[in-house]
């Protein structure tokens, strides 16, 4: 059974499964760099030049086979993956435990404030103001997918080790 790691952009997706790979000794795959990977592009070049809706498909491909990936993964998905076409069911189906990792709206935006220009989607939000709302709305509308998880971690100011030795217990 692998781990597949949910949750907005800045979560701490990729940090948290780091830790949680290492302590539990599973491979860590980070599903961007996959992808990226994969298409040997960045995924601000494939918005840019192919756009938001050849990346979700891109996404979709990519979802089923790093779900069948050999040996054990924590898996951390794109902040997206989840929210587009059949995407949450194929995450359901695969039978793997899923764990949404979810941070308050304001220190997401405080996160984000600093790392939107690497985020296709959050680059053009150019006041911390316009940031905030944006984010509050699109959490809103991805929440119906992350609440699928299995299991839920409220992140609440604690480290990613803190985050990651709480997954472990929960699911050992
Ligand atoms: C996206 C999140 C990003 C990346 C892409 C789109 C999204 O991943 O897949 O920029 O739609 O939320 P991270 O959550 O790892 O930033």
């Amino acid at each position: 059974m692998n781990i597949v790691l949910l949750g907005y952009m800045g979560s701490g997706k990729s940090t948290i499964g780091q830790i949680l790979a290492r302590k539990l000794n599973y491979n860590f795959i980070d599903f961007d760099d996959f992808l990226q990977e994969r298409e040997k592009m960045t995924i601000r070049e494939i918005f840019n030049v192919k756009g938001e809706i050849y990346f979700r498909k891109l996404e979709n491909k990519y979802l089923k086979e790093v779900l069948e990936i050999q040996p054990t993964s924590v898996i951390s998905l794109g902040g997206g993956t989840p929210c587009y076409g059949n995407n949450m069911e194929i995450i359901k189906q695969s039978g793997h435990a899923t764990v949404y990792i979810k941070v308050a709206v304001e220190e997401l935006t405080a996160r984000l404030w600093k790392a939107r220009a690497e985020r296709p989607l959050l680059a053009h939000q150019d006041t911390p103001e316009k940031l905030d709302e944006f984010v509050r709305k699109h959490l809103f509308e991805r929440s119906f997918y992350y609440n699928q998880a299995s299991i839920k971690v409220l992140v609440d100011g604690r480290s990613a080790l803190k985050v990651a030795q709480e997954i472990k217990s929960r699911l050992f």
